[in-house]
């Protein structure tokens, strides 16, 4: 399991690029996030709103979508680094808590940052303990 510090170190630029990618004129909040799949690729993902504002993509699923589209396995999917400019600690929201949940690998470490303040980590049960699974039905 990477340290934050590396983590941070080697994802930084990738998410602050994308998140200049972000398409966000109703919050005007700019996400970029970076997935790590097996073997090292990187995925990267930002958010883009819609004028039906629950239509909302968040960066952090997008960057595991694009994970999943290029042939990576849930269990595959290793680190994320999220990245909002300008923002205190973006702490992912309730749905990507879910996929997050559902796609990463669980001994997965979800890292964010901005340019303001300290990073923040979590691992994937701190981040969603006790979820929603259709094994428990
Ligand atoms: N957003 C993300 O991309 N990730 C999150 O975890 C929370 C929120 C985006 C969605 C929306 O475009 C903007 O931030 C404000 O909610």
């Amino acid at each position: 399991m990477d340290s934050q510090r590396d983590l941070v170190e080697r994802l930084l630029p990738e998410a602050r690029q994308v998140s200049k990618r972000a398409w966000a004129p109703y919050s005007g909040v700019h996400v970029g996030a970076v997935a790590v799949g097996a073997g090292g690729a990187t995925y990267r993902g930002c958010n883009v709103e819609s004028a039906s504002y629950g239509l909302t993509q968040c960066a952090e699923r997008n960057a595991l979508a694009a994970a999943i589209a290029d042939g990576q396995k849930p269990g595959d999917i290793r680190d994320l680094l999220i990245f909002a400019s300008g923002f205190a600690v973006l702490s992912p929201c309730g749905a990507c808590r879910q996929v997050i949940s559902e796609l990463m690998s669980q001994d997965a470490v979800i890292v964010a940052c901005s340019d303001e303040h300290p990073p923040k980590t979590w691992t994937v049960p701190e981040l969603f303990p006790d979820p929603f699974s259709l094994d428990n039905a």
